[in-house]
């Protein structure tokens, strides 16, 4: 069998269509194991993971440890605000620190963007991306990807729209590489002032109106708007921002079809989705999305560690 074209998961940029089948093919047959009443099987005994954590994390995080455990790897976990980081070590200080301890594969989320692609030109260990800064979320976009499979079947001509804060998120940019690789059609909708220009040049759609692009769309994609990384203001309140770019079960009734909702979360309740359609048992896949994710990052793992 074929493996991944590549030793390390730093973006969905630098994977290509055939890695992405590969992997969505792994993680089904992870998600069988899931399914088990014993969860567990010993495919990564003997490979250590530390999982480096420079910026807060609830579902990735978890969802790797899991994944990890899941696979039987050792693992040892690394949080930045309750290290020597905050005594000035540098990246390369740490991540060399932590490999002298024998570590095979390192995940990692951190502010910076690129900071995973520097570190997989300096260290040995395999890295994966849990995130750098507004640039790239590869295991996000592929559980995304893998969720909307699962409710679409191949996506191939399927309409899929992401809604908000498209400057601040990586979550955004890994989407459009995933989705296009896997031959959808994408837009992005939000104020203009949080949608970047160079959007129109990747080839996604652009729009500002949010009735419309419900209507457009097979799966709405929701971001969070990410006010810790905004330090001007993109929109005058949190309340205009709601009341003219906010999902809510009024206009998603209006659109008359069974649009599906996903988010990566964390959720800003009232924001950029009300709770009614964020819950809705007949749109929200939020949830799944979670739930996949260890599928998803089992599959990663175990690919990654069979790479020479
Ligand atoms: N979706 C996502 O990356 O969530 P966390 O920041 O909680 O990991």
């Amino acid at each position: 069998m074929a493996g991944l074209s590549t030793r390390h998961l730093l973006g969905i940029k630098y994977i290509n269509r055939a890695d992405i089948d590969l992997i969505f093919k792994t993680a089904d047959n992870f998600k069988e194991v899931l399914n088990r009443p014993i969860k567990k099987v010993p495919s990564l005994r003997d490979i250590t993971i530390a999982n480096l954590f420079f910026e807060n994390s609830t579902r990735t995080r978890m969802s790797f440890e899991l994944a990890e455990k899941r696979l039987a790897a050792d693992v040892v976990n690394f949080s930045a605000s309750n290290s020597s980081v905050k005594k000035g070590e540098t990246l390369l200080d740490t991540v060399n620190n932590i490999l002298s301890m024998k570590v095979d594969i390192v995940v990692m989320r951190h502010p910076a963007p690129g900071a995973p692609l520097f570190l997989s030109k300096h260290i040995p260990a395999k890295i994966i991306n849990a995130g750098d800064g507004i640039h790239e979320h590869p295991t996000q976009a592929l559980l995304d990807a893998y969720s909307m499979r699962e409710q679409l079947g191949d996506l191939t001509g399927k309409k899929i729209c992401i809604f908000g804060d498209i400057l601040h998120s990586r979550v955004a940019l890994s989407n459009v590489f995933c989705l296009q690789k896997l031959g959808a059609k994408v837009r992005v909708c939000g104020p203009p002032t949080l949608i970047p220009k160079h959007y129109a040049s990747l080839g996604v759609e652009v729009s500002y109106n949010v009735k419309e692009s419900l209507k457009w769309c097979d799966v709405a994609n929701v971001l969070r708007i990410q006010l810790e990384r905004q330090d001007i203001k993109f929109f005058p309140s949190l309340r205009e921002y709601s009341q003219f770019f906010g999902i809510n079960k009024r206009i998603l009734d209006e659109t008359g079809k069974k649009t599906i909702i996903m988010h990566p979360g964390p959720i800003n309740r009232g924001v950029e989705i009300t709770s009614d359609v964020a819950d809705s048992k007949d749109h929200s896949i939020i949830l799944k999305q979670v739930e996949n994710g260890v599928a998803i990052r089992m599959a990663i793992l175990f690919l990654l560690a069979q790479k020479e």
